[in-house]
């Protein structure tokens, strides 16, 4: 049993959503950037090279996502995750993670990260107060990694990373592996047999239509459940009780060897159960992943607004969402509702 949130911070929690899901994470991207280009969120193809990401200045500072942030825990918010585009360009970002992991309320930290730079930050993180990383890894063979991070990363790169997380103690990573078929879904085995036995818990996620510019088919999405049974054939599964407010299906493997999840959003989606906020690295609050717009919270924060007028703003916004793009994707796609927020500015 967890301890009881302190009373003050209980009393005063965010009323519900439209639907009635309350309001208990916040993935807070600190950074548009990317040092890589992968086919699935920001395809080279697609994307100009003179496209204009956030300037600094109009980036939230540490002291501005700190606010926030507290902001968000007093109103029932128990869990961070910071993500970017890549998060670890940010400058200083172990100062981020100590001054979140100080706020009372949080419950968990934790950043998304491709890896790239882990190895160098890894130790400073942990030290800062990180509690737990996920690492996006496609595929284990060194010319499909390659492909699907848009020809930026490396395979030797990856496993750098997940052996220094190791190193620094993050025993239980989580494994994100965006599965486009054609590109890498015949390699899959493989990458369930390195993660098997590892203590790390592998997730398969449907390639989405999130964004504007990934160029998304149906027909390129294979379905969570069809993997599900891929992997049973060779290593029998067994379903783990379900979350209803998790992403993941999770199966446990019948011989001990630990854990896989399923991310199956675009076929079995879970948004009756989704109490995610997003914040971007400019300050807009996004209630959905597929949102066309933000809530622009640096402004009231750069006008000077004091944080109970904070706080009533997004206990409104929040009282008043209904989204659930996963559970009306056909008819709303039908609707020619394609614009969507691009996955790099809000993370994920
Ligand atoms: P935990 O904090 O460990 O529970 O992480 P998580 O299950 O939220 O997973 P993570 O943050 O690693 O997200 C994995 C991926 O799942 C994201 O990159 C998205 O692709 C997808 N995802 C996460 N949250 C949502 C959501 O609210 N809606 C949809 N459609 N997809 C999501
Ligand atoms: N479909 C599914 N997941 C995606 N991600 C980015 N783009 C997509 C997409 N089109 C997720 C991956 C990656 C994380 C940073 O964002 O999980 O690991
Ligand atoms: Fe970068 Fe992550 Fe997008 Fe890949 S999925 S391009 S690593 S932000
Ligand atoms: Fe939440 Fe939107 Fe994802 Fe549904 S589609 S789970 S409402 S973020």
């Amino acid at each position: 049993m967890k301890p009881e949130a302190p009373r003050a911070l209980q009393a005063s929690a965010s009323p519900p959503d439209a639907l009635g899901r309350v309001l208990a994470d916040l993935r807070i991207s600190v950074i548009d950037r990317c040092n890589f280009r992968c086919p699935y969120c920001m395809p080279d193809e697609t994307y100009p090279a003179g496209h204009a990401f956030l300037r600094a200045r109009e980036r939230l500072d540490f002291d501005e996502i700190e606010r926030l942030a507290r902001v968000f825990v007093s109103l029932g918010v128990r869990k961070l995750r910071l993500t970017g585009g890549e998060p670890l360009l940010r400058r200083d970002l172990p100062v981020l993670v100590a001054r979140l992991a100080a706020i009372e309320g949080v419950e968990d930290l934790a950043l998304t990260t491709n890896g790239a730079l882990l190895p160098r930050y890894v130790v400073p993180l942990r030290d800062a107060g990180l509690q737990r990383l996920t690492l996006s890894m496609d595929s284990v063979d060194a010319e499909v990694f390659r492909r699907m991070s848009g020809g930026r990363g490396e395979l030797a790169q990856i496993e750098a990373a997940i052996a220094a997380a190791e190193a620094a103690g993050f025993a239980r990573l989580k494994i994100n592996c965006v599965v486009m078929r054609g590109v890498n879904d015949d390699g899959l085995l493989d990458l369930v047999a390195r993660f098997r036995g590892t203590g790390h818990v592998l997730r398969f996620i449907e390639y989405m239509d999130v964004g504007t510019v990934n160029g998304w088919r149906g027909d390129r999405v294979v379905p969570g459940a069809e993997l599900a049974r891929r992997i049973g054939a060779h290593w029998p599964l067994e379903p783990l009780p379900r979350d209803a407010a998790a992403t993941a299906r999770r199966w446990r493997f019948r011989d001990g060897a630990g854990e896989v999840g399923f991310i199956n959003s675009v076929t079995e989606p879970f948004c009756g159960g989704c109490t995610r906020a997003r914040l971007s690295a400019d300050g807009k609050l996004y209630t959905c992943l597929f949102a066309r717009a933000g809530h622009d919270l640096r402004a009231l924060l750069r006008a000077g607004e004091s944080d109970a007028a904070l706080r009533a703003t997004v206990a409104g916004i929040w009282s008043h969402r209904g989204d659930r793009y996963s559970e009306r994707r056909a008819e709303l796609r039908a609707a020619g509702v394609l614009e969507h927020v691009e996955m790099f500015a809000i993370g994920g």
